[in-house]
């Protein structure tokens, strides 16, 4: 078998399409022009690119992003007052600071400061407990892309098997989240799982979010299964997903490639989050 690729690219094209109309319309109607505030502090290269790539993505959708940028030795404080600041402001419908912070600085002290109807990512307590509750809510972004990235190939989520190896916050566990509401049977494995091949081998959906380059093999996906690579590690100037992509690709049914996979979809889900939070404000 040879697996068909899922086109991560070509579905955040239509998410961000959707998007840029609903910015629109909602702008002819009530003259809301969609503003992201976006806060990154230091220069860690990896997230100076998402933040490019988020800002871009922005323009293209005609929404306003604010990009704010705070040297590595911010204080706590000071980043706070930021984030107060840009909280209170009526024209600004979505916050975005982007981790990982500089060492020192406790992330959930931050990430909490956002009211979780700006909070576009989705991590506000109130915004994790509610996605846990099943109640509507701003939802994690990339686990939200890794849904609609399943959905596309057809396939049932209900009654199916899925795995998620890895149990970040921002991945793991709001993705084992929606996977459960759409009624499959999920288990969350980790780096302290045992046997993680016979638990890997009984998925229909696998989804990878563990962040070691190639770290799922062929032997330990069951064939036929569907495959989400949310992995992004970089090594030598290149691009490696949490999948062993040739092996991969000989065993399952649907696999998305690294890049053009599920990286797309985060962004296409901001965009969303961010349009959505504008219309609720
Ligand atoms: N760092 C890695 N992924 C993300 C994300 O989706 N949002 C933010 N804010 N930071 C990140």
């Amino acid at each position: 078998m040879t697996a068909k690729i899922i086109d991560g690219k070509a579905i955040a094209a239509q998410v961000r399409q959707r998007a840029k109309e609903r910015a629109f319309e909602l702008f002819e109607k009530t003259g809301k022009k969609v503003r992201l505030a976006v806060v990154m502090v230091g220069d860690n290269p990896a997230s100076e690119i998402y933040v490019r790539n988020k800002i871009k993505a922005c323009e293209e959708a005609g929404i306003e992003s604010q990009s704010f940028r705070l040297p590595s030795d911010t204080s706590e404080e000071k980043i706070i007052e930021l984030v107060d600041r840009l909280d209170s402001d009526k024209f600004t419908h979505g916050i975005l600071v982007q981790l990982p912070l500089p060492k020192g600085i406790d992330e959930r002290k931050v990430l909490e400061r956002i009211s979780p109807q700006k909070d576009v990512d989705g991590f506000h307590a109130v915004n994790a407990g509610n996605l846990m509750l099943g109640n509507k809510c701003l939802t994690a972004c990339t686990p939200q892309g890794c849904i609609e990235l399943i959905r596309s190939t057809g396939a049932q989520i209900e009654g199916k098997n899925a795995v998620v190896v890895g149990r970040s916050n921002i991945v793991g566990k709001p993705m084992a989240m929606l996977l459960l509401q759409n009624n499959a049977t999920v288990t969350i494995a980790h780096s302290k799982t045992e046997n993680l091949a016979s638990i890997t081998s009984r998925a229909d959906i696998l989804v990878a979010a563990v962040g070691k380059k190639e770290f799922i093999t062929g032997a330990m996906i069951k064939p036929g299964a569907i495959v989400i690579d949310v992995g992004m590690n970089r090594c030598d100037g290149k691009l490696y997903g949490d999948v062993k992509f040739d092996e991969a690709e000989r065993v399952a049914s649907f696999i998305t490639p690294v890049p053009g996979g599920v990286g797309p979809m985060t962004i296409a889900m901001l965009l969303k989050n961010t349009v959505t939070a504008a219309e609720n404000a």
